[in-house]
């Protein structure tokens, strides 16, 4: 392309798609209008005027995320001011701050950056990250002197920091949007509050509605899902300057975002981009025991306990008022139980598990000690409730002074913590976790010992057991030296009792092991047909030139026995067309083999999930091959002289013979059932 047409499809561009050419600098002279859009560098986010409302009549300006398709605005500017025409317009002004005003006439911003002339020494410009973030940067010395990550609206951005920034009084936080279409201030809070021990809480308008509590080290311990993953890394601080969260997306490319919805939920979404559509990752409160005080003080608030009401009062407590407590009304909480003294008269802690500590906006903390230590320091103050770790990994005390408020049970992860109660507590509470067994100790003894002998026993005959059987299989190894011996049957060689030896119809005949590798040439790796649940299949020619499969089942497979079992108990006993013939078995030592007659075609998956293979199976082959199955299996099911239910059926087990007659194999699964039986249960999980 020449350079005039280079120019002309560049000026195209530009009158066309303004917004896409345009720089993500706002600069003094430069001004944004209704319908122009600033893109960030990496084309993340964009900046512009939006519309909300009926007509989208109220303009606001916004930034939203360029590579979701669903418009997401992440950050308003004049959220609580918007403007009612689409004259508006972002600048910056004399004073240097970046502002909006209604029209490019009026000289009174309807939102302002607000910095201090002193501090901007008026000459700024505006940019947009791509991060998200929009910086007012003064042009001179390149410091940022506002960016739009402090004053976040109800989104957290990953970078974006929520939390108190002590030296300059900042108190980051977010807030709901008024409603799905209104983005002014909605009356839902979000934010670390640090008095006491620093935690995190969502507020309803100004009362405490739901604790993520405080920073354990590794997450917020009201929010056990969080634990470390490799997608999100969470970074707190807590000194004396900051107290803050943030974090970061190990990989830039995933969009996720943490929002405080106007219905008083938090949530973390992450943008799916082949459903094109959020999907929410964790959200709060979830349940009733995660609203704050929901039990009263001095209770716990458990929702996996067997009975039916969430609350229980801590250890050393009683319900305030039975009534409404029998009333399953368990707001007026619990008080120390009547007449115990728990100061200086052999009180101790009693550990309450797994739990979301108390409220620490009057806690004590240590971040130095240790918790014996902390223990000591507890015991030693008389009003000290309960002690905990602050800190998951080790170090760090929390102390308690007075009622204990928003304790919670969670199922698995959760902190411990340690309640001051008076003796008698202490000695009934290590009486109930030591129990039974320190008190009947003579019992538990007898128990344990008449358990050994027993086990003892039952070991010695298992022992001897073996021992005969592999003395009589030795025998019979010298009995039948290198033949194929139809004068002994598999049934003789099954260690089991529970075969009908009578009733078997065939006398399955059973083949020298020596036969068999000489057929399969050793049991060859170019004979394996294929690898099954208990073993492998071999195809193998006997001296008679016919064409047989083995099975061979695992050596050490302990399970393969019983399946090895039914299999051999099964097979013989069915005549088929449908199903596949046995030929014999053979059992020597720990190796069990069982003969099949050879399918030369394999098992049908080996032609559906074939592509060349699979065209070979015209419509009149399929319909052949489905009605074969269900005729083996109606056998099975119904005409058989047993009721067999084979519970491994698929593709890889139905074996397909020269003419494409499907046979079904592999009853190591299959379990019988009485004629007239209809229904049985199985605590085995099987199958496919
Ligand atoms: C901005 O515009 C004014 C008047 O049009 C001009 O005097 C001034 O030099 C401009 N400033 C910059 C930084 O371009
Ligand atoms: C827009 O209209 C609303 C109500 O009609 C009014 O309260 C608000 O001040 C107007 N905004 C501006 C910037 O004039
Ligand atoms: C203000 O906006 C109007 C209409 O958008 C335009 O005609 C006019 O030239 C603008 N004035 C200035 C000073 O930019
Ligand atoms: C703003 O910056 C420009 C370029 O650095 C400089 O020439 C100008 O004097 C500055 N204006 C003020 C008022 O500081
Ligand atoms: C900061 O804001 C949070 C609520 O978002 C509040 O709980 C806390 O008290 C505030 N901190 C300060 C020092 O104002
Ligand atoms: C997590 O973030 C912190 C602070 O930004 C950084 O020091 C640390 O290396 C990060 N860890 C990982 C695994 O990315
Ligand atoms: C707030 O989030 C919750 C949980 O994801 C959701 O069920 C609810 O519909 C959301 N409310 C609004 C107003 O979007
Ligand atoms: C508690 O002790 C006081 C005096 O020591 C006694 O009057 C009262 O009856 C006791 N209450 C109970 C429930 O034992
Ligand atoms: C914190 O604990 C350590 C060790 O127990 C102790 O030496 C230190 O004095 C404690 N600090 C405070 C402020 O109590
Ligand atoms: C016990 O702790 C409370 C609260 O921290 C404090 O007011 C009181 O002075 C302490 N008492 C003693 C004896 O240290």
């Amino acid at each position: 392309m020449n350079p005039i047409g280079r120019f002309l499809s560049t000026l195209f561009l530009f009158l066309v798609f303004p917004s896409c050419l345009s720089i993500d600098i706002i600069a003094p002279n430069h001004s944004i209008k209704d319908g122009d859009v600033l893109v960030s560098s990496g084309q993340s986010y964009e900046l512009g005027f939006f519309g909300s409302g009926i007509d989208s009549t109220r303009r606001y300006v916004g930034i939203w995320y360029r590579k979701v398709s669903e418009r997401t605005v992440v950050w308003v500017a004049n959220r609580d001011n918007p403007i009612n025409s689409t004259s508006g317009v972002l600048a910056i002004n004399k004073q240097g701050n970046l502002v909006i005003y209604e029209n490019n006439r009026s000289s009174v911003p309807v939102w302002s950056t607000n910095v201090p002339a002193s501090i901007s020494m008026t000459n700024c410009t505006a940019q947009l990250l791509d991060s998200g973030n929009l910086v007012l940067v003064q042009r001179d010395s390149k410091g940022v002197l506002w960016q739009s990550f402090d004053h976040g609206t109800d989104t957290l951005l990953a970078g974006m920091k929520l939390g108190l920034d002590l030296k300059i009084g900042l108190n980051r936080s977010l807030s709901s949007w008024k409603s799905k279409d209104d983005p002014g201030t909605g009356t839902i809070l979000y934010g670390i509050d640090p008095s006491g021990f620093p935690q995190l809480f969502l507020y309803k308008g100004q009362t405490r509605w739901w604790r993520g509590g405080p920073w354990t080290g590794l997450r917020w311990s009201g929010v056990p899902e969080m634990t470390p993953t490799y997608i999100f890394n969470v970074t707190f601080v807590n000194s004396v300057d900051e107290v803050s969260i943030f974090y970061t997306m190990s990989n830039p490319s995933i969009i996720s975002r943490m929002v405080v919805n106007e219905s008083g939920i938090v949530q973390r979404l992450s943008w799916n981009d082949r459903d094109q559509q959020w999907i929410g990752i964790w959200s709060a409160p979830k349940e009733p025991c995660d609203t704050y005080g929901q039990c009263g003080p001095n209770s716990n608030c458990d929702p996996y306990q067997a009975n039916d009401f969430i609350c229980k009062c801590l250890p050393g407590f009683e319900p305030k008022s039975p009534q409404e407590w029998y009333l399953r009304d368990g707001s007026g909480g619990c008080v120390r139980k009547p007449n115990v003294s728990t100061c200086r008269s052999g009180e101790g802690f009693v550990k309450v598990a797994r739990v979301k500590v108390p409220d620490t906006s009057m806690a004590r903390a240590n971040t130095s000690s240790r918790l014996k230590e902390c223990e000591q320091e507890c015991l030693r103050n008389c009003s000290c409730t309960a002690y905990a770790s602050a800190d998951e990994r080790g170090l760090g005390c929390l102390r308690w002074y007075g009622d204990l408020v928003d304790t919670r049970t969670f199922s698995d992860v959760g902190q411990e913590i340690y309640i001051r109660v008076d003796r008698a507590e202490l000695v009934s509470a290590k009486y109930e976790k030591s129990g039974p067994l320190a008190n009947k100790g003579k019992q538990a003894i007898l128990i344990v010992s008449v358990g050994v002998t027993l086990f003892l026993i039952i070991f010695l005959v298992c022992w001897l057991v073996k021992k005969r059987r592999e003395a009589r299989d030795r025998t019979r190894r010298n009995e039948f030296p290198l033949s194929l011996t139809s004068t002994s049957n598999c049934w003789r060689d099954l260690p089991i009792k529970e075969f009908e030896k009578g009733t078997s119809s065939s006398d399955l005949p059973l083949f020298d092991l020596s036969v068999i590798a000489a057929a399969t040439n050793n049991f060859s790796g170019a004979n394996k047909l294929g690898e099954g649940g208990f073993g492998s299949v071999y195809k193998g020619l006997l001296h008679d030139g016919k064409e047989i499969a083995v099975k061979r089942l695992a050596k050490y497979s302990g399970q393969g026995i019983n399946e090895f079992r039914t299999e051999v108990e099964l097979i013989a006993k069915l005549q088929h067309r449908n199903l596949v013939r046995i030929l014999g078995c053979c059992i020597q030592g720990r190796e069990k083999m069982l003969i099949y007659e050879y399918l030369p075609n394999k098992s049908l998956d080996s032609f559906i999930f074939n592509e060349p293979r699979r065209s070979q199976l015209d419509w009149s082959t399929r319909y052949n091959i489905i009605c074969g199955i269900a005729r083996g299996i109606l056998y099975l099911h119904q005409d058989s002289r047993l009721r067999i239910i084979h519970r491994d059926l698929k593709a890889s087990n139905v074996l397909l013979d020269a003419s494409m007659n499907p046979k079904i194999s592999d009853f190591g699964m299959a379990r019988i059932f009485g004629v007239d039986q209809i229904e049985a249960n199985t605590n085995r999980v099987v199958g496919t």
